[in-house]
């Protein structure tokens, strides 16, 4: 698996991933767009067989902030998802971010361990912050500094 910036050609095959991920945030191609025209940051991994993953985040002050983040249901569990992380928050040191923060589904318990295991704590709840299904939303942040 190879991880780079999101270009052009990738949408599809960001859109692919994201059908199959219930879990995170519906985005159209038009906001992918922009991730590839560099107004977000992002990366996806990429094997012989295609896009096997993808995350977004964005600058906000002094912190990143993870807005979408997914990998093929097929290909989890094999540590494309860790790469693509450490990518975003080394891309975050490079400017000095000092923090990264996400919100998360409350109910989305491998997401939540994936987080734990690098090193973010819960840091507020914003109660049912999302719909379809109905959910909290927890906030976590990890220190970058
Ligand atoms: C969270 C997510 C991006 C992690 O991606 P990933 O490539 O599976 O991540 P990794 O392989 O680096 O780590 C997954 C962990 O679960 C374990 N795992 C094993 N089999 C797994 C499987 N079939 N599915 C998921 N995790 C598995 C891995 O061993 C690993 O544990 P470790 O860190 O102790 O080694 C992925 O589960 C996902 O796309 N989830 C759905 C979308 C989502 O919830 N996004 C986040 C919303 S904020």
């Amino acid at each position: 698996m190879k991880s780079r910036r999101v270009q052009d050609g990738d949408i599809e095959g960001i859109l692919a991933i994201q059908a199959a991920c219930p879990e995170i945030a519906q985005w159209t191609a038009w906001d992918y767009d922009r991730v590839a025209r560099d107004e977000m940051a992002g990366w996806v991994g990429e094997e012989d067989s295609g896009i096997v993953g993808f995350l977004v985040a964005r600058k906000v002050v002094n912190e990143i902030e993870i807005l979408n983040f997914a990998v093929s249901p097929n290909a989890r569990g094999r540590g494309i998802g860790a790469v693509l992380l450490q990518d975003a928050l080394s891309w975050g040191k490079t400017f000095g971010a000092v923090q990264a923060i996400l919100e998360v589904r409350a109910s989305n318990a491998a997401a939540l361990r994936f987080y734990e295991r690098h090193d973010f704590r819960t840091v507020g709840r914003r109660a049912r912050y999302y719909n379809e299904p109905p959910d909290d939303a927890l906030l976590l942040a990890a220190n970058l500094a």
